[in-house]
């Protein structure tokens, strides 16, 4: 399949000098969530500015359906929808207008139902003749996302699409995107919140000084590095793990309440069952067993620090 975006060595140096993105090469496929992670000035909003023409590469190049983003600029931003990391709306405007009017931009023809629509699954139709002004943050935001969605686009960023959003519209949010993934839309996001990247990305990229560091399935992102814990809570206290035990690399707990044991998931032999039976020959019996996965933010803290 041909990548939807291809974007090819492109760097990004700010006449301050600030080399914002480094030699970042990536594809990206039609109808995939791709989360873009990483930390304050990691340069995810230059590089999606690049990829959306709102600023001019230093040097390489991207491709959007098959167009240069600078030589067929107007071809290329007519399939995106940009939702940008800052409020920038019109305070006197109405949701309505400003849906309406970013429409018109695109030379789309008005389409009442369309926008009907839009605002109806943003939760917003209520407040379509609100002004701006009037709306709370949360509103602004998803009147943002409204307004990149007015001229049907293919392709959607979302830059920081949660950011100051409570936890119930966050998941409506989320519902919202994988709602757009279903009908083909191809959706790059940026975020702080790992947990948003866990819930809904196919892919994840983590970003760190303008360069791509990991670019992976997120399922393969989460078996790969991390490593799952089995806690093993014991029926009576023990003072130290027996030699006999020696191999397995334990750790005691809570005060000799438990054992911790570190595998990995996907090799072929976690050593749980052997583990299990040797704690029985050592005389060890077990109260209860609990695992748990290494998640997404540890991974991503590992990988950034290192
Ligand atoms: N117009 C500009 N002129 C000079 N430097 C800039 C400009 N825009 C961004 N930078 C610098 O480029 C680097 C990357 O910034 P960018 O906004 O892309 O980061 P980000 O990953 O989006 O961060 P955040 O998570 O805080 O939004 C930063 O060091 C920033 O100061
Ligand atoms: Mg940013």
């Amino acid at each position: 399949m041909n990548p939807i975006i291809s974007i090819k060595n492109i760097n990004k140096t700010f006449s301050t000098g600030e080399e914002a993105v480094k030699d970042f090469s990536l594809d990206i496929m039609k109808g995939e969530i791709l989360a873009l992670l990483g930390p304050n000035g990691a340069g995810k909003t230059t590089l999606i500015s690049m990829i959306c023409g709102i600023i001019e590469p230093s040097s390489g190049s991207v491709s959007v359906n098959g167009f240069d983003v600078v030589k067929d600029y107007k071809k290329t931003r007519s399939i995106i929808g940009l939702v940008p990391q800052e409020l920038v709306l019109e305070s006197f405007e109405t949701a309505m207008n400003t849906i309406q009017f970013s429409r018109g931009l695109f030379g789309k023809k008005r389409d009442h139902e369309f926008i009907k629509k839009i605002l109806t699954q943003l939760s917003l139709w209520d407040k379509r003749n609100t002004t701006i002004m009037e709306l709370s943050g949360g509103m602004k935001r998803r009147v943002l996302i409204a307004k990149a969605l007015s001229h049907e686009p293919s392709i959607l960023f979302l830059d920081e699409p949660t950011a100051g959003v409570d936890v119930e519209l966050r998941k409506d949010m989320w519902a919202i995107i994988k709602n757009l993934k279903k009908q083909g839309v191809t959706i790059i996001l940026t975020t702080h919140y790992i947990e948003e990247a866990e819930e809904i990305a196919d892919r994840v990229g983590i970003i760190n000084k303008g360069e791509l560091l990991v670019i992976e399935e997120k399922r393969n992102l989460l078996n790969k590095m991390g490593t799952k814990t089995l806690t093993i809570e014991l029926n009576s206290k023990i003072k130290s793990i027996p030699n006999s035990l020696s191999s397995y690399n334990l750790q005691l707990a809570s005060k000799g309440m438990s054992i911790t044991y570190n595998y990995k998931k996907q090799e072929e032999k976690t050593g749980i069952t052997s583990l299990l039976v040797d704690l029985k020959k050592a005389g060890i019996t077990l109260k209860d067993l609990d695992t748990n996965q290494t998640s997404l933010e540890e991974i991503f803290v590992d990988i950034v620090r290192k």
